[in-house]
């Protein structure tokens, strides 16, 4: 296990790295005040690996979403996703590419309720200028155990099977980082097993890249890895952690 001051050691971005930040810093400056929500994070998520972010509530860990996928812009550092450094991209560019080459799972699914099953399914695609074939909309709906749930609107379906769509619209593009929020904050233990199950094998089988951030240590243990932040800090990270082990580590850093 990994000690919270022997964290990954820095190393070169590489080829093989979907998502690379480097010194990114974020902060927010409002009327209250000022709020560093990241801290200089350097980290990379190499390609086809699962990775948790964790980490106390206000520790930086949607904010490094949002910077990582070009939601929000880094206040100093740079952040490289498939090799494309996004503060070289304008809006336009910058939305062109995370279509391509991005998706994401948000806690609270987001899917357009007045859209079939289908539909929000094959939207990546068309948004992306694409006409998507009918067998590959089905083929990914397949693929997260919704065959024949493709002509129902979101509200038909339960909470776990919304998100297994979500995810299908996330990885019908074949993106190269799926970004996941949260993914099982809204849904019961054993359908949250279906679905991090689900991720982890896109990841193993189709070798899909996953950053997902989750404050459960059993949904954090789905992954490759796991880094932790603090205070808007990465402060530490484990392999192949157990639910147990991840837990002992976050009570760590709660103390
Ligand atoms: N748009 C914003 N304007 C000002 N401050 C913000 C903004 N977004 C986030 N923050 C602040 O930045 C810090 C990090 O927030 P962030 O949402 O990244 O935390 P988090 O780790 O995702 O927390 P949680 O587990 O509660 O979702 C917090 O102090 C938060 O209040
Ligand atoms: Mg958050």
């Amino acid at each position: 296990m990994t000690t919270l001051t022997d964290h990954e050691p820095r190393r070169a971005a590489t080829r093989t790295d979907a998502v690379v930040l480097d010194g990114v810093t974020k902060t927010y400056k409002s009327k209250a005040g000022q709020v560093d929500a990241l801290r200089g994070i350097t980290h990379a998520f190499a390609s086809s690996t699962f990775t948790a972010v964790m980490g106390p509530s206000g520790s930086g860990k949607s904010t490094l979403l949002q910077c990582a996928a070009g939601l929000d812009r880094p206040t100093k550092g740079k952040v490289i996703v498939a090799g494309t450094d996004l503060a070289k991209l304008n809006e336009v560019a910058l939305t062109t590419m995370r279509r391509s080459t991005m998706g994401f799972v948000f806690q609270s699914y987001n899917l357009l309720p007045a859209l079939t099953v289908f539909d929000n399914v094959a939207l990546p695609l068309r948004l992306a200028g694409k006409r998507p074939s009918r067998g590959e909309v089905l083929a990914t709906l397949a693929q997260v155990g919704l065959d024949g749930h493709h002509g129902r609107r979101p509200a038909e379906l339960s909470g776990g099977q919304q998100q297994r769509v979500a995810i299908a619209r996330a990885l019908i593009a074949r993106p190269q980082v799926v970004f996941a929020d949260e993914p099982t904050g809204a849904l019961d233990r054993t359908t949250s097993h279906q679905v991090l199950d689900l991720l982890r094998t896109s990841v193993d089988e189709q070798g899909h890249t996953i950053a997902m951030v989750t404050h459960d240590p059993v949904a954090a243990s789905y992954a490759h890895s796991v880094i932790f932040l603090e205070d808007g800090r990465l402060v530490g990270s484990l392999q192949h952690g157990s639910a147990s082990q991840i837990a002992a580590m976050m009570s760590e850093l709660e103390r």
